[in-house]
């Protein structure tokens, strides 16, 4: 069985850098998807189709035309519809687009199967919301991240700032705040830890403690030496 390691919990945690470092550390696939989400919002938006017709976006979700490609520096570039996506995936635009269609169950099933062809015997870490509750229920280790509101709006903030976006701090968190309500509140597969999942808040931590303690549960668990 291929070896998987689920990361969830809301936005602005963690859970993509740590995911993203923890696969490159054990030599592991990564999953983003939050990215499959935001990539049905953005092919609604541009197919023109309305956010609110469950049946035309999650066909839009099942034959969607998307390709994940690492690039030599090892990071991750998203194409749609053969076009470099990346950027325009990460605006709060975006993510506000993946957030309604993510409540719709029929847009979630048809991304289930997509989703879990990325478990292959190289081994997995899978970064979401449902990894460890619907995806994935038999990962080997489930994580689940958490931080205040007002650190998760403080990190977007200076990502921002650092991408010389102009931004409100306060707009920030009652986006984030929007954005919990929304995922966790959701009939279709709402954001809750699993049960044995195991919960890490980062609201104190740096980016190099919370990597050090799971990967202290990694070795625990004899998932890699
Ligand atoms: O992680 P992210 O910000 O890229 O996710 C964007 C949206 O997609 C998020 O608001 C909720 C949704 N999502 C989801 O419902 N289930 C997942 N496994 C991943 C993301």
């Amino acid at each position: 069985m291929a070896t998987i390691i689920a990361i969830d919990g809301p936005s602005g945690a963690g859970k993509g850098t740590i995911s993203r470092a923890l696969a490159a550390k054990l030599g592991f696939k990564y999953l983003d998807s939050g990215a499959l989400y935001r990539l049905v919002g953005l092919a609604a938006k541009r197919h023109s189709v309305d956010l609110a017709n469950h049946i035309d976006v999650s066909a839009l979700a099942a034959h969607m035309d998307i390709d994940f490609r690492t690039t030599k520096d090892g990071s991750l570039s998203v194409f749609l519809e053969s076009e470099d996506v990346t950027q325009e995936l990460r605006t709060e635009e975006t993510g506000a687009l993946a957030s309604q269609v993510a409540s719709h169950k029929p847009v979630r099933a048809a991304l289930l199967a997509r989703q879990r062809l990325f478990a292959t015997a190289e081994g997995l870490v899978a970064d979401g919301r449902d990894m460890g509750t619907v995806v994935f229920p038999q990962a080997q280790l489930k994580i689940y991240l958490t931080a205040s509101i007002e650190e998760r709006a403080q990190r977007r903030y200076k990502e921002l700032l650092a991408k010389g976006e102009n931004v409100n701090l306060p707009a920030l968190e009652e986006q984030v705040r929007s954005r919990d309500e929304r995922d966790m509140s959701r009939d279709a597969s709402p954001l809750i830890p699993a049960e044995d999942a195991i919960e890490l808040d980062t609201s104190e931590l740096s980016i190099q403690e919370v990597m050090d303690t799971v990967l202290n549960l990694v070795y625990i668990k004899g998932l890699a030496n």
